[in-house]
């Protein structure tokens, strides 16, 4: 097995120049890769997901997501962090669904079976034609996915896109979140600006984690929160849409309605 500074951050020519990144991404090291992290990543090294941790793309108190070198090309490697930070971010209703497998309590077994959560979503979503990340593999709190961006960088937040066609977007936005709902069956549950990826004149969405079903009683809920965060990014960057318009047009009337 590659010791733990092996598999992290390998040292090359261009990065010994940069001491401050260095001495940043020995911080990021502690703070993330406790051992028992660090066994998940080298099990999924033997097994073949990736070679190596390249750098953060994104880091925060409950984990952080890197990119990781997988032969010429890459692969995204979320991480989530065993702590409390990271319990508080799970809302009620997907911890719901979770207690029927794991004691909610015990953060060591919970955070697996979130990091578990977020894969088998991702399949999900996937299977029903939503782009999102293709999962690739998971190992305790450590999840494997596609890498959406290129060499020189991951795909931004549709946050910090710069997005020619802001009708294309909504179409797009429209598209995507309803074929979550349907087929998927599924409610997002966090969507905004800093949930979905911009890369190729597309929308990529992540972080799909805490989604619920479709049948939840939040549900109706919980998409329009997340279609109002979105009409209110349209409408700020100069698109006006109309909460109720957006929501109408990606959930059918509810039937009692
Ligand atoms: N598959 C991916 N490819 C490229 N960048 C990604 C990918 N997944 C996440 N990211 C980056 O990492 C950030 C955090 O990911 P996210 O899944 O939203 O985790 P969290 O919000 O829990 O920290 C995203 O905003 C995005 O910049
Ligand atoms: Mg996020």
């Amino acid at each position: 097995m590659p010791r733990p500074d092996e598999i992290l951050y390998p040292r090359r020519p261009e990065r010994t120049a940069d001491r401050r990144k260095e001495s940043m991404q020995g911080k990021l090291l502690d703070e993330f890769f406790d051992h028992p992290t660090l066994l998940a990543v080298s099990r999924l090294i033997s097994h073949g997901y990736f070679e190596s941790i390249d750098h953060p793309i994104s880091t925060g108190k409950e984990g952080g997501v890197f990119r990781a070198t997988k032969g010429e090309g890459f692969v995204a490697v979320k991480v989530y962090r065993i702590g409390n930070a990271t319990f508080r971010r799970f809302p009620p209703h997907a911890l719901e669904e979770l207690r029927r497998e794991v004691s909610i309590r015990n953060l060591r077994t919970l955070i697996p079976a979130w990091t578990r959560r977020e894969h088998t979503i991702l399949a999900r979503l996937r299977e029903a034609g939503v782009r999102v990340p293709a999962p690739l593999g998971y190992s305790r709190n450590v999840l494997v996915m596609e890498y959406i961006g290129d060499p020189g960088g991951a795909a931004p937040r549709l946050k910090d896109a710069v997005v020619d066609d802001l009708d294309a977007l909504y179409e797009d936005l429209v598209a995507e979140i309803r074929r979550m709902w349907e087929p998927g069956g599924l409610v997002h549950g966090d969507l905004s600006p800093y949930n979905i990826l911009h890369w190729g004149g597309r929308i990529v969405t992540i972080d799909v984690a805490q989604a619920v079903s479709r049948e939840h009683p939040q549900a109706r809920e919980l998409l329009r929160r997340d279609v109002g965060h979105l009409a209110e990014f349209l409408t700020r960057r100069g698109r006006k849409v109309k909460a109720e318009e957006f929501f109408a047009r990606v959930a059918p009337p509810s039937a009692e309605a």
